[in-house]
């Protein structure tokens, strides 16, 4: 049963040749980088599986036997801001290799601030050779906001790497190893113990503006860094893009790595852009994959058609 590739911003051409080597008897059809089918429209009445990033909301309603809709990402927010979503069941990216690119993110950039990375960039630039004190990593909290598949990963790899790890989530969690908070009660105490916040939660109500001054004002502020770090990789809109701005400025945070953005590409008028104790990098902590990820959404199809349940499915009143 036909499969459309509908991708706004992505190229379709390297989903739809890994799609193909795994099931080359399967018909599918793929959008432009702008997210529009310029093939014959009679043949978007095949489609029974969409594979989306950032679709076209009037491509999504206009395909009269859509199935299944599958995000090309672990985020469903893509999906769920649209207008008249078909009422089909939504499944996400849940796969090793996300979780693996998303962890490797965090240990980078985590390690980056603990190692004093702009520290000795400046000294390099000024040829000098000065040993700075360097905590041990057992020394420092990193607080994960988002215990899912992603926060969970990563507190697993940090808590290899020696750092203490604690986590905030919606619901309560029993995580061995590490220390779990959740829900508006236990966040302040989860902020006033981390000396690294990182976080990987989705966009929803509940998570947008959430990183805020308030919120950034409320980490802790005697720990080994010489003050709080901020790390983002989950979602721009859960951040207030100038506050955080302010925070690095003021000294509310020592450091920040933002991978997301309110508004992306960030605008190069952004001021952002020109803080030294920030590092920024364009929505690439976990690539989706075409090459590892296919297998994986070809077997999840052909696990439906045998009538299997579905699985990764999202919930969209949760919003995640
Ligand atoms: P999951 O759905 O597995 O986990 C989400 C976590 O966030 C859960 O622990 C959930 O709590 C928690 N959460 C949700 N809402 C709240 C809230 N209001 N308060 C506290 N905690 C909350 O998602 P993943 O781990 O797979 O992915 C997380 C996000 O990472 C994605 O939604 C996406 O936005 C982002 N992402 C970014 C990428 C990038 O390249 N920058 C790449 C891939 C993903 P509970 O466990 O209680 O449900
Ligand atoms: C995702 C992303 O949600 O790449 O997977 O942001």
């Amino acid at each position: 049963m036909t499969i459309l590739v509908a991708v706004t911003g992505w190229e379709a051409e390297p989903w739809v040749r890994a799609l193909k080597a795994l099931a080359p008897e399967r018909r599918i059809l793929e959008t432009g980088i702008d997210g529009i089918f310029a093939g014959n429209p009679g043949d978007l009445e095949e489609v029974r599986y969409v594979l989306a990033w950032m679709p076209r909301a009037d491509l999504l309603s206009s395909l009269t036997n859509l199935e299944v809709l599958l995000s090309l990402g672990a985020g469903v927010d893509h999906l769920l801001a649209l207008p008249a979503l078909p009422d089909v069941p939504i499944t996400r990216i849940v796969d090793a290799d996300l979780s693996a690119r998303m962890s490797e993110y965090v240990a980078w950039q985590v390690l980056h601030h603990h190692r004093q990375g702009f520290a000795h960039a400046q000294l390099q630039g000024g040829r000098r050779w000065e040993e700075l004190r360097q905590p041990a990593a057992s020394e420092v909290t990193v607080g994960i906001m988002g215990l899912g598949v992603l926060g969970r990963d990563a507190a697993d790899v940090l808590g290899r790497l020696g750092f203490t790890v604690i986590g905030w989530s919606r619901t309560e969690k029993a995580i061995d190893g590490f220390t779990t908070y959740h829900g508006k009660p236990g966040l302040d105490v989860f902020l006033g113990q981390s000396d690294i916040l990182v976080s990987l939660l989705p966009l929803t109500r509940a998570t947008t503006g959430l990183i805020n001054r308030s919120l950034l004002s409320r980490l802790k502020r005697d720990g080994p860094l010489g003050g709080p770090v901020l790390i983002n990789a989950g979602r721009g809109g859960s951040q207030i893009d100038a506050d955080i701005a302010a925070a690095l400025a003021d000294g509310t945070l020592v450091g920040a790595s933002l991978d997301v953005f309110q508004d992306e590409p960030l605008p190069p008028g952004n001021p952002l852009w020109g803080l030294t104790n920030l590092v920024i990098t364009p929505h690439i902590a976990a690539v989706s994959s075409p090459k590892a990820l296919a297998r994986n959404i070809i077997e999840q199809i052909n696990a439906h058609e045998s009538g299997q349940p579905l699985q990764n499915l999202v919930d969209p009143a949760r919003g995640y």
